[in-house]
Parts: C-alpha cells; sequence; structure tokens
C-alpha cells in the first residue's frame, strides 16, 4: 500500500536528525503506547547507531497494561533501550524521564553536565504535551491537528538537560496496510486518507479477536456477530443510526465505534502485540520476495521473446 499524505517537512526530518545527531548524547522516541510497533520510526535503530535511547510509551491510560508491560520488555531487548510507560496529560511519570536520562549518561550525571537529548515521534503521540510537562511551560501548540510542530527547536529545561524537538517524522510509505489502520484507527493520521468505515472494519475485526468483552459491555451485545460488518451493523441498530429506507448508516456507525474507542471508552486497548508484529514482518518478506520472484520471472520471459 502506498501512502503518500505526508506532509513534506516529514521526509526531510530524516535528515536533519542525522545532521543534529553530533552534539547529541540520547534520543528519546515518544510512541503511542496502544501502537508502540506502528507509531515507531523504522529508521531510528539505524540512525541512533550506539546512542542510549529512550522509548517512552505515553497514552499508557488508554492502553493495555499487560501489553504494555510486554512491550517494554520486548523493546529493551535492544542494546541501549531503556522504556517507561507515561501519561503525558497527568503529568504522571513525566519527571522520571528526566531521572532516567541522568541515568543514561553516566558521565553526565550530576545537574552542572548539560545533556543534549533529541526528542522525537510521529503526531500525535503526545510529544508536545510530554514537552510541556517536561518545561513547566506551554513550548510547542498541541492540538487536534497532527503535524503542528514544523520545525526543529532546542528547548533548554533549565535542570542540565536541553531537548532538541524535531517535527513528526513518518516514513514515505507503508509496507504493511496494518501499519496505516493502526494508525487511523488511533487518529495518529488523519481519517480522510481511509476510508472511514474500512477504518471501522479493520477496528471492529480487531475487536472482535481480541478484546470481545469490552465490545459485549459498550454496545449491550450478549452474542458478538462473526464478521466485522455484522458487527457494525449490529451497533448501528442498538444506536438507532439509520438512514431513509430503514438501513443502516454505516458511516455513522463507524464514527461512533471510532470516537469511543479513541476516547477510550471500551476501556484500556493495545492494537498490537510484539508477536503480532513478528508475525506480520514474517508474512511481509514472504510478499516481497515472492513480488521478486515474479518480476525476475516477467523479466526472464521478456528478455526470452526477445531472444536475447
Ligand atoms: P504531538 O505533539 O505528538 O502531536 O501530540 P500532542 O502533545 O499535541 O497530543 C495529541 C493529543 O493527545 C492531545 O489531545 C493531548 O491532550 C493527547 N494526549 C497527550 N498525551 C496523552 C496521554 O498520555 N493520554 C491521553 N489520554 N491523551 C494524551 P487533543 O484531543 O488533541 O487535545 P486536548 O484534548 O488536549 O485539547
Amino acid at each position: 500500500m502506498q501512502i503518500q499524505w505526508y506532509p513534506g517537512h516529514m521526509h526531510k526530518a530524516g535528515k536533519e536528525i542525522k545532521e543534529a545527531l553530533p552534539g547529541i548524547d540520547l534520543l528519546i522516541e515518544v510512541l503511542d503506547a496502544r501502537i508502540p510497533f506502528s507509531s515507531a520510526n523504522p529508521l531510528l535503530s539505524e540512525l541512533r547507531a550506539d546512542k542510549p535511547c529512550i522509548k517512552i510509551l505515553n497514552k499508557a491510560d488508554l492502553a493495555d497494561p499487560a501489553r504494555t508491560q510486554q512491550w517494554q520488555e520486548y523493546l529493551e531487548r535492544e542494546q541501549g533501550v531503556k522504556t517507561l510507560a507515561t501519561t503525558a496529560v497527568h503529568s504522571e511519570n513525566v519527571e522520571q524521564i528526566i531521572d532516567l536520562c541522568r541515568k543514561l549518561i553516566p558521565h553526565k550525571a550530576e545537574n552542572t553536565k548539560v545533556i543534549h537529548a533529541l526528542i522525537m515521534g510521529i503526531p500525535n503521540v503526545g510529544k508536545s504535551t510530554i514537552i510541556n510537562a517536561l518545561a513547566g511551560r506551554t513550548i510547542a501548540k498541541t492540538g487536534n491537528e497532527p503535524a503542528v510542530t514544523k520545525r526543529q527547536q532546542r528547548i533548554d529545561l533549565h535542570n542540565g538537560i536541553i531537548l532538541c524537538d524535531t517535527p513528526g517524522m513518518l516514513w514515505p510509505n507503508l509496507e504493511n496496510p496494518n501499519t496505516g489502520y493502526r494508525l487511523a484507527t488511533t487518529g495518529a493520521i488523519k481519517d480522510t486518507a481511509l476510508k472511514h468505515d474500512d477504518i471501522a472494519s479493520f477496528a471492529g475485526e480487531f475487536l472482535l479477536r481480541d478484546y470481545p468483552e469490552s465490545l459485549k459491555q459498550r454496545y449491550q451485545i450478549d452474542k458478538l456477530p462473526e464478521t466485522d460488518y455484522e458487527l457494525l451493523l449490529l451497533i448501528g441498530k442498538k444506536r438507532g443510526c439509520l438512514r431513509g429506507g430503514g438501513n443502516i448508516d454505516i458511516d455513522k456507525v463507524a464514527k461512533i465505534l471510532l470516537t469511543e474507542l479513541r476516547d477510550g471508552l471500551l476501556g484500556r486497548l493495545t492494537l498490537e502485540t510484539p508477536e503480532d508484529m513478528e508475525k506480520e514482518l514474517i508474512e511481509l518478506v514472504a510478499l516481497q520476495e515472492k513480488r521478486e520472484a515474479k518480476k525476475a520471472l516477467r523479466k526472464n520471459k521478456w528478455k526470452a521473446n526477445r531472444g536475447t
């Protein structure tokens, strides 16, 4: 799936990060705890080389605590990576980021030595909220519209730490379609990029598989249907989403389901597990190999036809 709706500045961000790295002691990547893999920058491991890295699983208040724990253990398997689960809107744990920065750079553990930390995260993960909580003042505008922070800026936290803030960064194309749907389900990317009812179908299928009890409770359903489409129809009936002729207004149902999921009204959910990701990556590699093999076959046939 080729998705090309990201603003141009995001493409530049990779280059900017590379340029900023020499003066940086450590990196802080803010992730959405509900989608720690899909909200991650796939180039970060490569970009950071051997610099220490803190991965913050923010919006932990909306995520499934058991899965957050699973993700923290999984992510910390990577050399030099430490994790923290935070709820930035309540400033919970945000102070711990400072302590962890000092611990990871032992030769600058005293307050008198300045630590330069590069903070990054795709839009809407709560990066601005974290920066504001750390700085104790409003630095970058936070709001509904993803990608409001447009230029790199240095923020002196006045505690021996200088944050270098980078614009939100996403990769230009998403090979794994599920990643796009997960980003859309949490609201990290604009709804207009994918169709509302497609996102809701994806969310419905996921909820039926992973959180059936939450669905039953929220929509007062005794016996869940088998398919996401039947689920949307049922929710539509329960919520009176009708169009002319008594048909269910699927678009309206989709909006209800997505809004309620994003607001945490279906409980604390995490849309992916390390196990899911490993499986999807294997499938993706197999698919790419198949595509390459097909391409090679076509090329050979073409050459044979031309008699070369
Ligand atoms: P960004 O810089 O990464 O783009 O994200 P930003 O801080 O602007 O946060 C995006 C939205 O996520 C904001 O909500 C913010 O309040 C919310 N948010 C940030 N951290 C957390 C968290 O830990 N838990 C929860 N539940 N929400 C969080 P908004 O609806 O866009 O704005 P508003 O409601 O704050 O006005």
